[in-house]
């Protein structure tokens, strides 16, 4: 189990550090439910401080009660009690069925935010420092991530790290791009297999290679180091080797760092198209290092930029403007919300990260694969503002899309190919609002052509 896929999403860490603010939005994000645990112990029994006044104990034991129940319901983000961890009940469960992240907060502010409250444990500054020092140990014990806000706790509940060490449990192997591996270390030490630049990497025969050479038991982890299309090739090899085993990203491009290394989709292209083989597999671990962009080739960096150009607008943020470091891992938890909201793309809101992309694969194929992937991101996103009827502002600011030489027909004909379905398409309402909606096919084609060079 990776992540918070499949598990809760438990917050841990002192009065104060703002779990009830971050869990509610944590919750909206990943489309869960969120439950306060001691706003639940407070509406099924009496006040906190009434129970207290039973006896500490007491507390703890309604407390252990009303949390197995938590756990046994659906999968929820549940912002825990400051002293829930303490009990070694508690913390077993939490282990077998949640992912927990400690809120971090300096003691400052947790201590101005608690004083203003009737907590029982809040009366006197001294006592409460105390407690403060006494409990950071259990909680970094107890959790399996730290977190001080709601993107660093969604980027912990898919087990994205900015910097940081590479984990590894056992022998591993290193699958790296062999452009990427003239120009940086490989993240561990470890046996190397290199594989073509690029999207030439992403074919049955590297796999094949892949399969017989990695020599790695059912404890071992493939790390891949590349863009997006050796995660996509590593992580299938890891998915399918042995039936599966462990891997980590170490994305190199920023559409990997912002996008492709994140939510478990790997894959392949076939003869007959693109990814069109592979599984989903989510990475123990996705360790971001933006020093790597710094070698990157400026078009490379231009298509990254197209998909932080679409997650801005998904989130009705300014994204694009936030320098390298920020952007990366803003647009990274939006994408990681997404998908914990729906890890299979079973429930459609998945497909809300597919804004501007029907547009975009159009025009790639209309073009026979001659126009670049981030050319007809740009494209695709001003098509969707533009039948969105929103200010197409943000993508010509950035990222500065001219009109192409396709075929209006075989692009046309390509759109109706898509797997949404023909005439569906991700616009916005307004930015920070996706709609998945349908579009006439008069003005889908209008809004075709108006891409393509006359
Ligand atoms: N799995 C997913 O969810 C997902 C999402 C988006 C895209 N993708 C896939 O990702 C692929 C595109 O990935 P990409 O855009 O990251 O590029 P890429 O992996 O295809 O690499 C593009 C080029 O950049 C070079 N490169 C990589 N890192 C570099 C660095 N640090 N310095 C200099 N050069 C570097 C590579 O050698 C290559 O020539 C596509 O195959 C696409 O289908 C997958």
């Amino acid at each position: 189990m990776v992540g918070a896929v499949g598990r809760h999403l438990a917050l841990a860490g002192f009065m104060g550090a703002g779990k009830s603010t971050i869990g509610a939005r944590v919750a909206e994000l990943t489309a869960r439910p969120f439950v306060d645990l001691d706003a639940l112990i407070e509406k099924r029994h009496v006040p906190i401080a009434e129970l207290f006044a039973r006896g500490e104990a007491e507390f703890r034991r309604v407390e252990e009660e009303i949390l197995a129940e938590v756990l046994a319901g659906p999968e929820a983000v549940i912002a825990l009690g400051g002293g829930t961890v303490l009990s070694p009940l508690n913390r077993e469960r939490l282990r077998v069925r949640a992912l927990t992240v400690y809120v971090d907060v300096d003691v400052e502010t947790a201590w101005r935010r608690a004083r203003e409250t009737d907590r029982p444990l809040a009366r006197r500054e001294e006592d409460f420092r105390r407690l403060y020092a006494d409990r950071q140990r259990v909680y970094e014990e107890a959790a399996d991530g730290v977190a001080r806000d709601a993107d660093g706790v969604l980027l912990a509940a898919l087990a994205v790290r900015l910097r940081g060490e590479v984990d590894l449990s056992g022998p591993a192997v290193v699958v790296v791009d062999e452009r990427v591996a003239q120009l940086h270390e490989p993240p561990v030490e470890a046996p190397v297999h290199r594989v073509a630049a690029g999207e030439a990497a992403k074919t049955l025969q590297v796999v094949e290679r892949l399969w017989s050479e990695v020599a790695l038991g059912r404890d071992g982890t493939i790390v891949a180091f590349g863009g997006g299309s050796t995660t996509d090739v590593a992580g299938f090899v890891a998915a399918t080797y042995l039936r599966g085993v462990r891997w980590i990203a170490v994305p190199t491009t920023l559409t990997g760092q912002v996008d492709a290394a994140i939510g478990g989709k790997t894959g392949i292209d076939t003869s007959d198209g693109k990814n069109l083989a592979g599984a989903f597999h989510f990475p123990a671990q996705v360790v971001v290092e933006p020093e790597f962009l710094a070698t990157l080739p400026h078009e490379e960096r231009r298509a990254g930029m197209a998909e932080v150009v679409k997650t801005g607008l998904l989130a009705g943020r300014h994204l694009w403007e936030l320098p390298d470091e920020e952007m990366i891992q803003a647009c990274a938890a939006y994408k990681a919300g997404v998908v914990l909201s729906d890890p299979y793309e079973t429930e459609g809101r998945r497909a809300l990260l597919n804004l501007g992309h029907t547009f975009a694969h159009a025009l790639e194929a209309g073009s026979g694969y001659r126009v670049r992937h981030g050319d007809a991101v740009a494209l695709g996103l001003l098509a969707a503002l533009r039948l969105s009827g929103l200010s197409t502002d943000a993508v010509e600011d950035v990222l500065h899309p001219e009109p192409v030489a396709a075929d209006l027909d075989a692009a046309w004909a390509a759109l109706g190919r898509d797997k949404k379905g023909k005439g569906v398409f991700v616009l916005l309402e307004a930015p920070g609002k996706p709609v998945i909606t349908t579009v006439p096919d008069a003005d889908a084609r209008r809004a075709l052509a108006a891409l393509i060079r006359q």
